[in-house]
């Protein structure tokens, strides 16, 4: 089978096409005949090897962790699908190299949900990582209708679930972003904040009493240092990229601080769907390449200034 492939880590030069053999089946696994996959952060920072001294690797290593296709083969333990059926997931699996940048790809039965009938299977790849965070790290804020939530990254992948769903949720919601991404943000339903401009003066505008909790989608440490005097005491405080650091000042003031790192479920992205399907959460599509030019894909994902998320064509 086709696969985007690296056999050693470093630049989007090191993805290869390769012919590579299909993956087994599993007595709990699916093998899904592959018609996109997502492009996420993860996998450039797998490919330049960010990961390496965390999880296990295997090479050579096909990139990718979201799929949307159709279920080809299924293992004897698997009572949710049949070969023919459509599907999607985030199929992050125990080690890091069975991937989702391939014509065939082995998803366990729990990482994965019948997909969406509303839109096509190519935007569908760019739902499973993102918005199965975005739901994640809300959930870990406890986020109620009613308050007001300051996003940071509002525009990007992760960021533009994440407002969609706050907002769906009756939550007010300021989102940081580039300038150039205001409108955008104003679109989604948040009250858009320059991260180039002064970003206190800003929300204390909008939000004069403080905000109930702070999402970090992007900002780094200085976002949540940013934010310590803009949060109301006892207000939490997620980052899906670092443990947040809130210095005395968080601790004296009873701040809430986690980290989320995204679980594969099924079950959860198959409630995701359903919201798209109903029309209250839209899938931002940045754009498409094909298979073939994935270290393409790369190259604009880290160049920054996407709107959503990218999406690899792979099949029919
Ligand atoms: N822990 C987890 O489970 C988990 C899950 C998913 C993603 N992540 C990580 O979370 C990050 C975001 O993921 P993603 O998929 O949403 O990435 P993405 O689609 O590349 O979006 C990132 C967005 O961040 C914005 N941005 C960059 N620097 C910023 C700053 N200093 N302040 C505010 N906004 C900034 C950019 O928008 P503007 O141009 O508008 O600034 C960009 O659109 C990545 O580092 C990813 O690896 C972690």
């Amino acid at each position: 089978m086709r696969a985007a492939a690296i056999t050693e880590f470093g630049g989007p030069e090191n993805i290869q096409i390769m012919d590579l053999p299909r993956p087994l089946l599993g007595p709990d696994i699916i093998v899904v005949r592959a018609v996109a996959a997502g492009v996420n952060p993860a996998d450039w920072k797998i490919r330049e090897g960010r990961m390496a001294k965390r999880y296990p690797h295997y090479f050579p290593l096909v990139l990718g962790w979201d799929v949307a296709g159709v279920v080809e083969e299924v293992g004897p333990a698997v009572t949710s699908f049949r070969p023919g059926d459509e599907i999607c997931a985030y199929a992050r699996k125990f080690c890091i190299g069975h991937g989702t940048y391939a014509e065939y790809v082995a998803v366990v039965e729990e990482s994965a949900a019948p997909a969406p009938t509303s839109i096509d299977l190519v935007t569908a790849a760019a739902m499973p990582l993102a918005s199965l965070t975005a739901a994640q790290a809300i959930y870990s804020l406890e986020v109620i209708s009613g308050e007001t939530v300051l996003v940071h990254g509002g525009a990007g992948g992760v960021g533009s679930f994440s407002v969609q769903l706050l907002v769906d949720m009756g939550v007010t919601v300021l989102a940081t972003g580039s300038p150039e991404n205001a409108e955008y943000l104003r679109s989604l339903g948040a009250v858009p904040i320059d991260r180039m401009g002064d970003i206190v003066r800003q929300v204390q505008a909008v939000a004069s009493e403080g905000v109930d909790a702070v999402m970090d989608l992007a900002g780094g440490p200085d976002a949540v240092q940013t934010s310590v005097p803009l949060m109301k005491d006892g207000a939490r405080v997620c980052s899906i990229l670092q443990t947040p650091d809130l210095g005395e000042e968080g601790e004296n003031r009873g701040l809430k601080a986690r980290y989320v790192f995204v679980r594969p479920y099924g079950a959860q992205l198959g409630d995701l769907i359903a919201k798209v399907d109903a029309g209250s959460l839209g899938v931002p599509l940045h754009g498409t390449f094909p298979l073939e030019q994935a270290a393409q894909a790369h190259r604009t994902l880290q160049a920054g200034g996407v709107r959503g998320k990218i999406v690899l064509t792979i099949g029919e």
